[in-house]
């Protein structure tokens, strides 16, 4: 007889409309990949009467959570309301209901993924989240299974599909940040309030997911260093790119010998470099094994097929291991402390542009200022000057972070200098 599995959606938003409209269109790959007929039992919702983007039977919606979460015929809860309250409080109770869970949460999985990892495990049970980072593209299951044989060094990745949405513009179109964010908005890949993308937080929240994978470590928020592109001026990525650099938000992870380094901020990489063609919304992570090489990951970041995609593949799984009576399958291994590397302990070239006085010797004080925090220039231009003042671009080699900041402090208390007017780490080669 043909096993069936009834599950229960909590959200029937982007992504929830998306699983449905999945399981809907490929209903036969996945009952056979699945090896079980999937039978969606209920779905939380906060107004019923919304007109959804999806056919859904109406007698298929509650507002009740708990008629989803203690409901014995339900094996399987997935998770996509997001915040973190309410899905916390909703994830931890299915778990001790004993549900297989998965999520598309990462703020959820980043704040509190350990917690309930180890609920998880304690139940028999697990959580499955490939959906939390890069929408469609697969990141959490090659990072847990394909390269586990791996020493992960280093990753670097763009997933954040609104900012790189809005750098790609500003690049491309010559769009003010204001303009290219008011398209994001119109396209649908920013949010109303686009604070958590625009400040780094929402690459951040996945930085830790991807980090701890990689690294085998839990990664606290606060131990990631975030900067967002809120406000950037369209000057940088113009001279940025004049100087063979494209200008990106990444998400960077090392793993050093004096432990792991995790930030998440502007960066002009080099033109060449397989991140800097990665545009608009989509996402990509690179990274470097030492047993694979260097490796990369690019597709769609976000949107409601992709990462119903990535959803529907964890479902499958869930099912397998339901049928083979896996009870709660691979879980991470990954316990082990590891020391934060703080931001000022790190090394990276700079690139400054600045505003000065148009005069004799400005440059001979900049040069000082940095000489005497052995800070060496790699380029200096001066961009052009108008009314007594002169704009100048420079870039550094690479320095140890302390150094620069104390040769900016000592270039801001120059006379000449009027204004500090960007400011990027940058990234060659
Ligand atoms: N959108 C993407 O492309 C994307 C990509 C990757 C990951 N994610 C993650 O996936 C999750 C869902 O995102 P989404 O874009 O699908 O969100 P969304 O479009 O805002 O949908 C949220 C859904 O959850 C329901 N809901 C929210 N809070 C609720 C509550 N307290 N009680 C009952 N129902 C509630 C809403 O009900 P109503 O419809 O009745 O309002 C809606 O159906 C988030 O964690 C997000 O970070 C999204």
């Amino acid at each position: 007889m043909e096993r069936v599995i009834k599950i229960g959606l909590l959200g029937l938003g982007t992504v929830g409309s998306g699983v449905l409209n999945i399981l809907d269109i490929n209903h036969d790959e996945v009952t056979s990949r699945a090896g079980a007929r999937i039978e969606v039992k209920k779905i939380l919702v906060r107004d019923p009467a919304k007109q959804r983007p999806v056919n859904v039977d109406p007698q298929l919606l509650t507002v009740d959570p708990w008629e989803i979460i203690r409901d014995p015929e339900i094996e399987v809860i997935i998770e996509l309301i997001g915040g973190t309250e309410a899905a916390h409080s909703y994830v931890e109770e299915a778990l001790k209901e004993k549900k297989y869970v998965i999520t598309a949460n990462k703020d959820l999985m980043a704040l509190a993924g350990g917690e309930l990892l180890a609920l998880a495990r304690g139940m028999g049970r697990n959580i499955y989240y490939e959906a939390s980072v890069g929408g469609g593209i697969p990141l959490i299951r090659p990072l847990k299974h394909s390269l586990g044989a791996n020493k992960i060094t280093r990753l670097m990745g763009i997933i954040n599909g609104t900012t790189n949405y809005i750098l790609t513009r500003m690049s491309l179109d010559k769009a003010d940040f204001a303009v290219a964010l008011r398209g994001a908005q119109e396209k649908g890949f920013a949010e109303q309030d686009p604070a958590n993308d625009l400040e780094g937080r929402d690459a951040a929240y996945k930085l830790c997911i991807l980090a701890g994978l990689a690294f085998n470590c839990r990664v606290g928020f606060d131990s990631v260093y975030v900067e967002g592109i809120d406000g950037l001026n369209l000057r940088d990525i113009f001279y940025a790119g004049e100087l063979g650099f494209t200008v990106k938000l990444l998400a960077i992870g090392e793993e050093l010998e004096s432990g792991i380094a995790l930030r998440v901020h502007p960066t002009l990489i080099s033109s060449s470099h397989p991140l800097a063609g990665v545009l608009d919304e989509n996402n990509a992570l690179y990274l470097v094994g030492n047993a694979v090489g260097e490796v990369m990951f690019y597709g769609p970041g976000a949107g409601s097929m992709p990462t119903g995609s990535s959803v529907v593949a964890d479902l499958i799984e869930v099912i397998r291991n339901i049928n083979h009576q896996v009870e709660n399958g691979v879980m991470e291994t990954s316990f082990v402390e590891k020391r934060v590397v703080p931001m000022e302990q790190l090394s990276s070239a700079f690139y400054l542009r600045l505003q000065a006085l148009d005069q004799p010797g400005v440059f001979a004080g900049l040069a000082n200022a940095f000489a005497d925090e052995a800070v060496s220039l790699d380029r200096v231009i001066q961009k052009r000057s108008a009314e007594g003042k002169a704009e100048i671009v420079l870039i550094t080699h690479v320095v140890a972070e302390k150094n620069f900041n104390h040769a900016l402090e000592k270039i801001k208390a120059l006379p000449a200098i009027k204004k500090i007017n960007s400011l990027f780490r940058v990234i060659e080669g």
